[in-house]
């Protein structure tokens, strides 16, 4: 791997840990525990699905061979080794108890308990720090969001800092969810919700006044309404924005086409992801490239967006602190 923004420290705030699993990492478990899962992939070995709702599914079934904390331990180290080669040196990732053990409190602590062992590996030979945002998943329904609450909460320390909802924005409302986010909120967790990805502005003001966000996933449909792009300029409101992903599912024709330049314009405190990077067809150096290309950013635009994502990262003072000077450039 090699490319013009590789050497640059990075920071990523929006990362599906399952979702970031490259395709013969998935092949691979399903070769050893016997299960066929060629309709998954393409001839070319790459994830094969067609929108949203196909994503979703494909997405899940290749959840399906992750069936252990050692599962887990070997997906962290592969993701992790992957982000650091590529110069990130934070990274949030979404873990989902619901694949980890199926909202059983003790099955999470063991699938954590590996997950932190790759991790702790990760920093010490990658320099490369996790922290994670426990998600519960939106069209899994309100009831079994609850389960996912309690595990963030119980397990809420060095590594676990975030509370979050993925899946599919379309199902129920946000505050069918506030149950969830009000016991995470309660054990001291950051806080971020997807939404205004394929919900509109209306998506983005119910996720704020209902889930009491600091952060929202993606939220780039807020341009649609500008007194919303005013209001989270105002409030300092972060997005966690992944073009790239937003481009291959069809939301945006193409790097010019998307408002990230327009909501940074407008003062919205915008941070770069890669959300599910092998499913799109990036990575995250591919993402800072389509945008210089497109918006002519530079080295510095991309360290002051990486600063505002080192500003709004679900991490205690001393590793922001860490993480801060660490993206400043060499005197
Ligand atoms: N969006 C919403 N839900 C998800 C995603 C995503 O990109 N990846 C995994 N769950
Ligand atoms: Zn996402």
């Amino acid at each position: 791997m090699s490319s013009e923004f590789q050497a640059l420290p990075k920071v990523e705030l929006h990362l599906h840990l399952e979702g970031a699993a490259p395709p013969a990492f998935i092949r691979g478990l399903a070769a050893e525990k016997g299960v066929d899962l060629s309709r998954i992939f393409t001839e070319t070995g790459g994830y094969r699905f067609d929108g949203f709702t196909e994503f979703l599914r494909i997405y899940e079934a290749a959840c399906t061979v992750l069936r252990s904390p050692e599962d887990f331990r070997r997906l962290t180290r592969a993701v992790l080794a992957q982000s650091a080669e590529a110069g990130v040196i934070y990274t949030e990732t979404f873990l989902s108890p619901d694949f980890c053990g199926g909202g059983d409190l003790g099955a999470w602590r063991d699938y954590l308990a590996a997950i932190e062992d790759a991790a702790a590996e990760a920093q010490a030979q990658d320099g490369i720090t996790l922290r994670g945002i426990v998600t519960c998943i939106r069209h899994f329904g309100p009831d079994r969001a609850r389960a996912p609450a309690i595990c963030a909460a119980e397990t809420a320390g060095d590594v676990i800092t975030g509370f979050g909802i993925a899946g599919d924005e379309t199902v129920g409302r946000p505050r069918d969810y506030a149950w969830a986010f009000d016991c995470a909120r309660e054990a001291g967790l950051g806080l971020t919700a997807h939404a205004g990805e394929w919900g509109g502005p209306a998506s983005v003001r119910d996720a704020l006044a209902d889930l009491r966000v600091t952060r929202i996933g993606h939220g780039v449909r807020a341009i649609e309404d500008p007194a919303l792009v005013a209001q989270l300029a105002e409030t300092g409101t972060v997005l966690e924005v992944c073009p790239g992903s937003n481009i291959a599912l069809g939301l945006y024709k193409g790097w010019a086409a998307h408002p990230v330049a327009r909501l940074r314009e407008a003062g919205v405190n915008v941070t770069l992801s890669t959300d599910d990077p092998p499913f799109f067809h990036t990575d995250i150096n591919r993402e800072y490239a389509g945008l210089a290309r497109a918006f002519d950013w530079t080295a510095e635009d991309f360290t002051a967006i990486n600063r505002t994502a080192a500003e709004a990262a679900f991490c205690d003072p001393a590793t922001r602190a860490r993480i801060l000077q660490r993206l400043e450039p060499p005197a």
